[in-house]
């Protein structure tokens, strides 16, 4: 999270929904707006000192005028490492903390056909504020929601009352989720938005393409990843900075640049938010982050210095 960028906002208030998911209206601390946001869009939250994690906007989005709040859902997830656990044992009403503003690598896309929203658990949050945005606009949609057990997953109730006509729950047990019904025989304007699990998202993905929904009609926000730094060292000569580091094997580019002074900023340090790209001026890069399209990946001209690594022995980046 960038300190220019930093939002002193406070906690109003805390529903605990009691599955495990707190949700959180958050304000400005002195009652003034707060800056707007599209669908999609998510906030950095300073856990700790050491901690920034990111979460989705779950409410309707306010687009370029200030927002009278923002909404987030965090999940008790036991295997996090650490973030929301901390933050759903630590963050309640009244407590002053510290955000980014809003940031959108998850934009609904305009002049869409039909909008096929799936969501698996957690995932659900930035559905919610597209499905307003995309009712907004009177743009046709339908909302798949997957849950483990039918009904037990946050904001169910809420759905049932806002979208019920373009609702629809499936669970892992009956009622699954069935990528033929929902992606075969679709016209050429229909979009896929997904977000959820890793692995969940992977599979519906996968499910699309396979059914004839383009790459570009796929749209998608990982929170997390799986981080594999596994690899030889590395050269790498910081271009602003005037430095070569080695960076050594097993070890990302990230944190031996910090170690030699040279300050990068990073967030999730999981290859999904975006915050640590940087401009690639020479050698290739082993892309291993979830946040660059594949054809950004092709071009080799940028990198996510968190967990990324390099396919030649040396790199050249702008930083
Ligand atoms: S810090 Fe999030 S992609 Fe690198």
């Amino acid at each position: 999270m960038l300190e220019e960028n930093t939002l002193n906002v406070l906690i109003e208030s805390r529903e605990d929904q009691g599955n495990g998911v707190a949700v959180l209206r958050i304000v400005s601390r002195d009652g003034s707006g707060l800056p707007g946001f599209d669908a999609g869009a998510h906030i950095d939250v300073r856990i700790n000192q050491d901690l920034v994690r990111q979460y989705s906007l779950s409410n309707a989005p306010s687009g370029s005028a200030a927002a009278d709040h923002y909404r987030i859902g965090v999940l008790n997830d036991p295997q996090s490492r650490g973030g929301s656990a901390a933050l759903f044992a630590d963050f309640h009403q009244g407590k002053e903390i510290q955000i980014s503003a809003p940031r959108n690598h998850f934009e609904v896309a305009s002049g869409t056909g039909t909008a096929i929203l799936v969501a698996g658990g957690i995932g659900v949050t930035p559905i919610i504020s597209m499905a307003h945005e995309l009712e907004n606009t009177g743009c046709d949609f339908e909302i798949h929601y997957c849950l483990n057990a039918l009904n037990t997953g946050a904001f169910v109730e809420e759905l049932k009352a806002d979208f019920a006509s373009q609702l629809k729950i499936h669970c892992s047990v009956d009622k699954k989720f069935d990528p033929s019904e929902a992606f075969s025989n679709r016209n050429e304007h229909a979009h896929v938005y997904v977000c959820g699990p890793s692995g969940f998202m992977d599979w519906v993905i996968e499910a699309a393409k396979e059914r004839g929904i383009s790459d570009q009609r796929i749209h998608f926000e990982y929170f997390n990843a799986e981080v594999d730094l596994a690899g030889d060292s590395i050269e790498v000569y910081c271009s602003d900075s005037d430095k070569t580091v080695m960076v050594g094997a097993d070890e990302s580019i990230a944190n031996a640049l910090s170690n030699a002074g040279i300050r990068v900023d990073v967030s999730c340090e999981q290859g999904v938010c975006g915050t640590c790209i940087t401009d690639v001026l020479e050698g290739i890069p082993d892309h291993r982050d979830q946040f660059l399209t594949d054809e950004e990946k092709d071009d080799n001209d940028q990198m996510a210095l968190c967990c990324s690594r390099a396919k030649s022995p040396k790199l050249v980046i702008e930083i």
